[in-house]
């Protein structure tokens, strides 16, 4: 079933937990040496899914390969080719920087430098102090390093840069970016959109369970969501437009007036923010209809209107 350069496949993947249906029907792959960022809104499936993918959940139905192995039934030797952040791990052991990841470094058959892993991660002034007082995203960074100390081939990183100043956040994207340059497959979620777009050469959007929209950075939505939009104020009003000529808009304008500034003038090409935010709205009204269709057939069966 596996595309032939796929680091990860995924069909038609379910997952209920009691009688909370939290995914359903989820379809993708991710090629290798590709950042895919699955993004959605909170309790949309993405922790689900990628925790499905290393082999900490189990998957109530469908497929899914992960370096061609079930990530169900993946052994000790698998493990190894993996690289994972969870969304929580609270690192909080009573050892020092440097001895956590001599420590996890051992575990691995062919691990990164450690002293090169603290770099990465800005913790060189830190790397001989106790994990448990180090700051919140001190300790993330932390994760972050134990994810990448065996050398993946495969990245799994849920909200790595939750709690990171913006500094240190600019730094992970250096080394994000180093390890896509080294051709790591690197499965990404964060809420930043920024961050999604800046690391990530394709991305899958996921709400309420289902994977609404997926493909590539740039192309996400399609062309008409991507369309530029020009801004101005005529007459005292806000005034806005949506066109694939922006320049030409521009100019009619000047002409209009004369040749002098447009007031408040702008012209603004929607980013994956916009786009997301978009769809994911598009997602919330359709569902509320559905759920109010239903409502309005429960109401029309016989006696349903009768409280
Ligand atoms: N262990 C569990 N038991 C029961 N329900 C769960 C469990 N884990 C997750 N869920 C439910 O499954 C759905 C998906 O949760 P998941 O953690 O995958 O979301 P997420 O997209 O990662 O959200 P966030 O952005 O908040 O991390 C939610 O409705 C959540 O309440
Ligand atoms: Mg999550």
């Amino acid at each position: 079933m596996t595309p032939p350069d796929s680091a990860v496949s995924v069909r038609d993947l379910r997952k209920t937990y009691g009688s909370v249906d939290a995914l359903h029907d989820v379809s993708f792959d991710i090629a290798r040496g590709e950042t895919f960022a699955l993004l959605g809104p909170n309790g949309a499936g993405k922790s689900t899914t990628i925790e499905i993918l290393e082999g900490y959940r189990d998957r109530t139905g469908g497929a899914a390969e992960v370096l061609g192995v079930d990530p169900g039934r993946g052994g000790t030797d698998w493990k190894a080719r993996l690289g994972i952040v969870l969304q929580s791990t609270g690192e909080s052991g009573s050892a020092t920087v440097r001895e956590q990841l001599t420590h996890f470094a051992g575990f691995y058959p062919n691990p990164r430098n450690v002293d090169e892993v603290i770099e990465a991660v800005g913790l060189q002034e830190k790397q001989k102090t106790l994990i448990r007082k180090l700051s919140g995203g001190q300790r993330r960074r932390i994760d972050v390093a134990l994810g990448i100390i065996g050398n993946p081939e495969l990245l799994f990183l849920d909200e790595p840069t939750t709690g990171f100043d913006p500094e240190a956040r600019r730094q992970f994207w250096q080394l994000i970016l180093a390890l896509k340059d080294e051709g790591t497959t690197i499965l990404l979620t964060t809420h930043y959109l920024d961050e999604a777009a800046r690391l990530s050469d394709r991305a899958g959007i996921i709400a309420g369970g289902s994977l609404i929209e997926v493909g590539a950075i740039d192309e996400i939505g399609g062309a008409e969501a991507r369309t530029p939009v020009v801004r101005w104020i005529e007459d005292g009003v806000a005034r806005s437009e949506r066109t694939t000529e922006p320049s030409r808009l521009v100019a009619e304008l000047v002409d209009r007036h004369g040749g002098a500034e447009v007031p408040q003038l702008e012209v603004v090409r929607p980013s994956l923010e916009d786009v997301y935010l978009e769809l994911v709205e598009r997602f919330d009204s359709s569902a509320r209809d559905a759920a109010s269709l239903h409502a309005a057939a429960l109401d029309t069966t016989p006696n349903g209107g009768v409280r």
